[in-house]
C-alpha cells in the first residue's frame, strides 16, 4: 500500500504484508481467497449511472448515487460486523474542495454522517472561516465503516476501502484536496512522511492540488496546532481563488 520510495524489496515485502492481511481477513469471515476473484459488486457498477470518470459536474448526484449504490449493504472488510451506519460522505457534488477524514467516529456511525461530532464542529467552524458553507464542499473519510474503539484504519480497510472514495473523488474532481490528518494524507499520497512534514505545502493527487494538514480531532487535544492549520486552509483558499479566475 505505501510507497517504498523505490527499494524493490521493502516495496515486495509491503506487498507480502498486505496479502497476508487479506488472507487473515477472509480467514475471519470465513471467505475463501477474496483476493483472486473479482469484487461481489465491482465499483465499475457504479459508474453506470451517469459515467462518474467521464462526466463529472453535469451528472453528479446520479454518479455519486451510483457509487453509494456499488457499496451497497458492504461487507468487503469485517468492520461491517460493528458499524450501526456506513458513512458515504455528504455536500455538493460539483465541490470545488473535498475534504478527506479517517474514518466515522461514534457521533458519525450512529447518525451516518460524516464529521458531526466534535471534530466536525471544529471542522464546520474551520469551513465557515474560509467563508464557505458544509453544503458547498464535500466531506468524507478513507474508510466509511467506524474501527471499533477508533482504533486506527488496517491496511486491508484501507484496501477494500479506497476505491470508493476515488471513484467519488473522480465524479466530484475538486479543484482542491484537503486531506484531514495522517491516514488521509498517506492514503491518498502514497507517502509515509509524518504530517507535521506533509502540511503546510501542496502535492498532487492525480493532478489535483492536495493540503494535508492536522486532523481537526489534534486541533481539540492541541489548540496550539491551530495556528498552522489556518496557515494551511488559507492557502486552500488562494488555490482556489486563482482557479477561478
Ligand atoms: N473523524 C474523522 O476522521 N471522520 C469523521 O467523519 C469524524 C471524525
Amino acid at each position: 500500500m505505501m510507497r517504498a520510495d523505490g527499494d524493490p524489496r521493502e516495496e515486495l515485502l509491503g506487498l507480502v504484508r498486505l496479502l497476508a492481511e487479506r488472507v487473515r481477513a477472509d480467514g475471519e469471515m470465513g471467505r475463501a481467497l477474496s483476493y483472486l476473484v473479482r469484487e461481489q459488486e465491482p465499483v465499475e457498477a457504479a459508474v453506470v449511472a451517469g459515467s462518474a470518470a467521464a462526466e463529472p459536474a453535469v451528472g453528479g448526484h446520479a454518479a455519486l448515487d451510483g457509487v453509494r449504490a456499488a457499496l451497497g449493504d458492504c461487507r468487503r472488510c469485517l468492520l461491517h460486523r460493528t458499524r450501526h451506519h456506513l458513512v458515504f460522505g455528504e455536500g455538493s457534488p460539483q465541490a470545488e474542495l473535498v475534504f478527506v477524514g479517517e474514518a466515522p467516529g461514534a457521533d458519525e456511525d450512529a447518525q451516518g454522517r460524516p464529521f458531526v461530532g466534535n471534530a466536525g464542529q471544529l471542522l464546520t467552524k474551520i469551513i465557515g472561516a474560509m467563508g464557505l458553507r458544509r453544503e458547498e464542499v464535500y466531506i468524507c473519510n478513507i474508510l466509511k465503516c467506524r474501527p471499533p474503539g477508533n482504533r486506527n484504519p488496517q491496511p486491508d480497510e484501507i484496501i477494500s476501502c479506497e476505491p470508493f472514495l476515488i471513484r467519488q473523488l473522480q465524479v466530484i474532481q475538486p479543484k482542491v484536496i484537503c486531506a484531514l490528518g495522517t491516514f488521509a494524507a498517506h492514503t491518498l499520497l502514497k507517502s509515509e512522511a509524518p504530517i507535521s512534514v506533509l502540511r503546510g505545502r501542496f502535492h498532487s493527487y492525480q493532478g489535483i492540488p492536495l493540503m494535508p494538514t492536522y486532523h481537526p480531532a489534534y486541533l481539540l487535544r492541541n489548540p496550539g496546532a491551530k495556528k498552522q492549520v489556518w496557515e494551511d486552509v488559507q492557502m486552500v483558499m488562494q488555490a482556489l481563488r486563482q482557479e477561478r479566475r
